[in-house]
């Protein structure tokens, strides 16, 4: 698949089969985040890896847009550094995408699920329960979660017609 084909390609996956990933692929799709470029080469992201079933059931819990993460094979949980950045959502974003697009690559699906500026059901902040499930430090911050695992869907890949070049402004 060439990057063009790739980046057609690339759908979030929600649905998951049974199997366990290549460890190999887990860490593949994690060097594609730690390549990412950062703001000042700071590289503030940290990448929590959670393949646990307990844990993945406790994230899986938090929103109701993100419940598939409890049949994901892994989460990686993208945090940064707040004290090293003042763009962190940025380089964290830019990392997430990286990963997303290997995943793509290597025949893995994924998903993003946002728990930045959002809450559980107690009306408690998102990113504060994921800190404390993995017992992040004070100067942390969450950007989102990728959820991945060998896909239990196909879902079409994205066509020309979905490219709005409206939105391109030639000034
Ligand atoms: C910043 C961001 C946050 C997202 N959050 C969620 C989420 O919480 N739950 C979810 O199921 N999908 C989430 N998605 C996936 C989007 O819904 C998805 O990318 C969009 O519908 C387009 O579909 P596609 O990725 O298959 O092209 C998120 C995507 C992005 C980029």
């Amino acid at each position: 698949m060439n990057f063009e084909e790739l980046l057609f390609q690339r759908r979030s996956i929600r649905k998951y089969t049974k199997e366990d990933m290549n460890p190999d692929t887990l860490q593949k799709i994690l060097q594609a985040g730690l390549l990412a470029p950062s703001s000042r080469n700071k590289k503030p992201c940290q990448f929590y890896v959670i393949q646990d079933k307990d844990i993945l059931k406790q994230l899986s819990t938090i929103k109701p847009s993100g419940t598939f993460i409890g049949d994901a094979n892994a989460a990686i949980i993208v945090m940064a550094d707040a004290s090293l950045s003042d763009v962190w959502i940025e380089d964290c974003s830019i990392a997430m995408s990286y990963m997303q697009l290997m995943a793509t690559a290597l025949q893995v699906g994924s998903c993003w699920v946002q728990m930045r500026k959002r809450t559980n059901a107690l009306g408690k902040d998102a990113e504060e329960v994921v800190k404390e499930i993995v017992g992040a430090p004070q100067t942390y911050r969450l950007v989102g979660i990728l959820s991945l695992g060998l896909p239990a869907q196909i879902l079409p890949p994205h066509t020309i017609d979905d490219v709005d070049a409206s939105k391109i402004h030639k000034i």
